[in-house]
């Protein structure tokens, strides 16, 4: 039995991947296996397909209005998900999640100010803080080995505290964390609240990868932390991720405390009708009706976040790789193989397969590389066979 057998939710084959007009499946050339860019290879859920169709028939293609069915649909959705039941009614759209951030950050803060991240981190984070004119702080996450959390990165919390006190404006994190996979803690998550509160800090929480947590794992919200976060706290999060339908452009803002919403209705009201018709309401499928695919699809990625083990066991055991917890990203160490400044460019050359390099998402992680598992197991066998050459 081949180690790709394993299947609960099937990838098309790679000849009609390669049909597809999405970035991923467009950006490098035909001999190259792509495993870079956020995007799944698995089919689109039936409620959401069937909202679309439904729209499309009907030639429902304007602009995107009221939709007061976003923020039930959401409420509904965080409820049983999370125990959470955030307010219907400060649930604002914008585009994207990046452009959430943008708009959210233009209000809050003026050119100069100071932000801080924790790299590694999702390489827009950057590009965010540019638009914005705002100089960026980075306090990295460090990396430990414990005997009771295994692989870890920590916040450096002196560190924090003093770039809080040294007149941070805005925090961003990734909670869950692109590209480590890893969730932050309740203690985590409340010190920063409190922390924030002390230094009159806002937090933005991006939690674009909360549905696509792992059933051993706990996701926490940041706005359900405690009071001091609903004070501090803003959270963007959006279904196109964990549905998969990042082009059709919608994402969320949330707010828990009348004075930040206060804050936000300076947003420019063309925010909300720049995200798509077509994606508020398959956003709102997505949110009521696209659980038991979400369901399967977590079975698909837990067989494939295995399977990257065995890969790696039997095709490169030298890569390092701790199993993520939340979504399908996996963060892989290439330090032992001395490809030079940028590994995944080396990779591209010499084994046909693409991967997001490593650097992007921080200056300390030129040594790897995200590789993106949300395919076939096939296709990652592929990749891992044509890996295993160059990186024994
Ligand atoms: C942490 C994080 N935030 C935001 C995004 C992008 O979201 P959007 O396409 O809605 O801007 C991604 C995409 O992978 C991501 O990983």
């Amino acid at each position: 039995m081949s180690k790709s057998d394993k299947v609960v939710l099937a990838a098309p084959d790679l000849a009609e991947l390669r049909t597809h007009k999405s970035e991923k499946w467009r950006t490098f050339p035909a001999d190259v296996l792509p495993l870079p860019v956020a995007e799944m290879d698995f089919p689109v859920a039936e409620p959401i397909l069937n909202t679309l169709r439904a729209m499309v028939d009907k030639s429902d293609l304007g602009y995107l209005g009221p939709i007061p069915e976003m923020g039930i649909a959401f409420s509904g959705f965080a409820q049983r998900r999370w125990g959470w039941k955030p307010d219907p009614l400060q649930v604002r759209i914008a585009a994207d999640v990046g452009v959430g951030v943008v708009e959210v950050l233009r209000v809050t803060t003026k050119p100069g100010d100071k932000i801080l991240i924790n790299s590694p981190v999702y390489p827009n984070f950057y590009t965010w803080c540019a638009e914005t004119h705002l100089v960026e702080v980075d306090s990295p996450l460090a990396h430990s080995e414990s005997e009771v959390n295994g692989s870890h990165w920590v916040f450096n919390w002196d560190e924090i505290e003093k770039s809080y006190a040294s007149g941070i404006k805005v925090h961003l994190i990734s909670n869950p964390h692109n590209p480590l996979g890893r969730m932050y803690s309740v203690e985590e998550l409340s010190r920063l609240a409190d922390l924030a509160i002390k230094h009159n800090v806002l937090i933005i929480s991006d939690e674009i990868h909360a549905p696509l947590t792992f059933a051993e794992s706990t996701f926490h919200p940041f706005l359900t932390i405690s009071e001091n976060a609903r004070k501090v706290g803003i959270t963007i999060t959006a279904a196109s991720k964990g549905w998969n339908i990042a082009g059709l452009k919608c994402a969320i803002i949330l707010t828990e405390n009348e004075h930040l919403h206060t804050m936000l209705n300076a947003i420019a009201p063309a925010t909300h009708y720049r995200a798509s018709l077509l994606g508020g309401f398959a956003t709102v499928a997505a949110f009521e009706k696209g659980e038991p695919w979400l369901e399967t699809l977590m079975l698909q990625l837990d067989i494939n976040r295995n399977l990257i083990k065995e890969l790696i066991e039997t095709y490169a055991p030298r890569i390092g790789y701790h199993i993520p917890h939340c979504s399908y990203l996996a963060w892989l160490d290439l330090t032992p193989f001395q490809l030079g400044e940028d590994p995944a460019a080396a990779l591209v050359e010499k084994a046909k397969v693409a991967f997001v390099p490593g650097h992007r998402f921080g200056k300390q992680s030129s040594q790897f590389v995200r590789l993106n598992f949300a395919t076939s197991p096939e296709i990652l066998e592929e990749a891992f066979k044509r890996l295993s050459p160059v990186l024994r």
